[in-house]
């Protein structure tokens, strides 16, 4: 059961993984490989706690920038994170899909995130969306072209239709940085934003359960006044 004001999406920067190993004298790679094992237990924690939809950073558009092999290791870890889960999820009834621009990845690459997306369509416990070759400018614009090609106004609504992914109620960071690296620009207008110390790699269940704790507090006007939004103000955008 989740609570009443469970936020409905929920979204992550899964920012730390590097900072993680560096602290105890590994490789990046290292901090890497314990940042997908830590989705895997939070994905598990978000179904439980009733969250519909889970959105995540896993590679922005700038990553790209990243020492050539960091970029392939990363790529590497994405497609085996795809294939392992594929029937663990099915099997929790999450549905998995990826948003951003799919075009500049590998073969295999592509070819592993369709498989994934084909194995847990049905899936109606949560989505999990995980962002990769992701930009928050990037959705905005590709939106705008299809508002565009469709002949319509280009309007908040209608430019919400087109966007990969809808409003988020929470963003979560972690790793400790204040700032918003470029992911969801237009859906995060309204979230709350919850920036963490805790290194991506630490991050477990009771992390988010205190994110969600500190979110039940939040009163969210939408631009009403307290005062509106007690008397049980309409608060739609
Ligand atoms: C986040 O961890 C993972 C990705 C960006 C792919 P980082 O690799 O950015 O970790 P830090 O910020 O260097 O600690
Ligand atoms: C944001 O983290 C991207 C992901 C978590 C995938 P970065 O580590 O790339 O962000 P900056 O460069 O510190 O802003
Ligand atoms: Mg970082």
């Amino acid at each position: 059961m989740s609570h009443p004001k469970t936020p409905a999406h929920v979204a992550i920067i899964m920012d730390g993984n590097g900072r993680w190993a560096k602290k105890r004298l590994l490789p990046r790679a290292e901090g890497h490989r314990q940042g997908v094992e830590a989705l895997n237990r939070i994905v598990g924690a978000a179904a439980r706690l009733g969250i519909e939809r889970l959105t995540v950073f896993a590679f922005s558009s700038e990553n790209w920038a990243r020492p050539a092999p960091e970029v392939a290791m990363l790529m590497k870890l994405f497609a085996q994170a795809l294939h392992r889960w594929s029937e663990p999820l099915a099997n929790a009834g999450v549905r998995l899909r990826v948003i951003g621009d799919r075009t500049a990845f590998s073969d295999s690459v592509k070819a592993a995130i369709e498989a994934n997306e084909r194995a847990t369509a049905n899936g109606t416990n949560m989505e999990l969306v995980i962002a990769a070759n992701y930009g928050g400018r990037w959705d905005v614009c590709q939106a705008t072209q299809q508002v565009i090609d469709a002949g319509l106004d280009v309007t908040p609504e209608n430019l919400s239709k087109y966007l990969t992914v809808s409003d988020v109620d929470l963003l979560i960071r972690t790793g400790g940085e204040c700032r918003i690296s470029n992911f969801l620009l237009w859906q995060s207008a309204y979230a709350e934003i919850y920036f963490t110390e805790r290194l991506w790699p630490d991050f477990d269940a009771k992390d988010l359960e205190d994110a969600l704790a500190w979110y039940v507090r939040r009163e969210r006007r939408f631009g009403r006044t307290s005062e509106q939004v007690q008397n049980g103000a309409d608060l739609s955008l």
